[in-house]
């Protein structure tokens, strides 16, 4: 086959899009990897072991979670992008304490509030807010 101008000027196109993919995926990675881990500096858990615990205690049917098989529930918000929001169930702040603590008892924060207490342990709930906040 001869290479004509055209063809290795495809050819350096081509070239350059899969390296701008490369580097795109990277920065995502890199981006992941750095919202994890201020995911788990601010709560102390581990994001890594909250996918089980999601499922176990039933998050997922009512709550859209991200990356979570099936992780479509409807009956609260969705919670991706959690890390961005002011309040939590508009009756908290924010914080990474409000969070451990709502996910455990919501109760405590809301009387009437649909959301029931799962039995979810505190030391579990670390570990599924470290997830939240990393999405
Ligand atoms: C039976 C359904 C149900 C289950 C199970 C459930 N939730 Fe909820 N959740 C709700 C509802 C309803 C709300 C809205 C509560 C309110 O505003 O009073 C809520 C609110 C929340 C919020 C606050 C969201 C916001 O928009 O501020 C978080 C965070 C949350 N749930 C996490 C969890 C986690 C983690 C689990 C699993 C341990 C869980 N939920 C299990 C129904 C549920």
């Amino acid at each position: 086959m001869r290479f004509t101008r055209s063809s290795w000027a495809a050819l350096a196109i081509g070239v350059a899009s899969l390296l701008a993919a490369a580097v795109a995926a990277g920065l995502v990675r890199s981006e992941r990897r750095q919202n994890e881990s201020i995911a788990r500096a601010m709560t102390g858990g581990d994001p890594a072991r909250a996918p089980a615990l999601i499922r176990r205690y039933g998050c997922a049917g009512c709550h859209t979670i991200p990356g979570i098989p099936g992780g479509d529930g409807q009956v609260g918000a969705s919670l991706a992008d959690l890390r961005t929001r002011v309040y939590i169930a508009g009756v908290a702040a924010n914080a990474p304490d409000n969070l451990v603590q709502w996910i455990v008892t919501p109760q405590a924060f809301s009387p009437r509030t649909a959301m029931p207490a799962t039995g979810i342990t505190e030391a579990e709930a670390r570990d599924v807010a470290a997830y939240l906040y990393a999405q």
